[in-house]
């Protein structure tokens, strides 16, 4: 039996925040692009965990005002969906963006991911288009252009030349 839940970033057990807290930097400390970027803190997260408390898979949710071309938008970030390595294969992956992306319907916002090509396929599969225009983050007190990919999550049609994130990625 699998428990699926959605917690408060603040409110998430001790227990289990430790391991969402190191898992991204076993999957991708080796990457200096990742370890020398300051990433946006969560607002929620979405975590499924066996019975016996593993932690089987979860990704961390960001609220955040964007600027699609300039114009204020709600957006949800999703970032560092992870599915532990012995759970891969299994649907969690999917069940648990399955939550977000109700998340996100029902919040009547739109979804924001930055990935690699390794992943798009998988993202594509569930309904989130790639945006083709250039994304900006902040660092220190630096606009940085964010060079991989770019996914959105929405009921409505978007054409957008550029989006500034208005803050660290996630
Ligand atoms: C990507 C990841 C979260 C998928 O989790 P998962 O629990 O194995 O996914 P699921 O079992 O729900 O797989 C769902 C579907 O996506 C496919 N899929 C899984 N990983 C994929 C990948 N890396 N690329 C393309 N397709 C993938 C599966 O084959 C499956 O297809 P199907 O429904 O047609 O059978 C997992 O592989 C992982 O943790 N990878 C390392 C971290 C990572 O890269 N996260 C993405 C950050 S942007």
């Amino acid at each position: 039996m699998k428990n699926i839940g959605q917690y408060r970033w603040d409110e998430i057990p001790i227990s289990l925040k430790d391991k969402i807290v190191k898992a991204p930097l076993e999957e991708w400390g080796h990457l200096p692009m990742i370890v020398n970027t300051e990433w946006s803190t969560p607002n929620f997260s979405i975590i499924a965990t066996s019975d016996d408390n593993d932690l089987i898979c979860f990704l961390n949710l960001v609220e955040r005002t964007a600027k699609f071309d300039g114009v204020d938008t709600e957006v949800v970030g999703i970032n560092n969906l992870i599915t532990a390595r012995k759970y891969r294969g299994k649907g969690f992956g999917r069940t648990v963006m399955d939550k977000a992306q109700g998340f996100i319907f029902d919040k009547n916002k739109i979804g924001l991911l930055l990935c690699g090509d390794d992943v798009s396929t998988f993202y594509e599969s569930l309904g989130w288009v790639k945006f083709s225009g250039s994304l900006f983050y902040n660092q220190g007190a630096k606009p940085v252009k964010w060079h991989q990919n770019t996914y959105l999550f929405s009921k409505e049609s978007l054409a957008n030349d550029s989006i500034d994130l208005c803050g660290l990625p996630w």
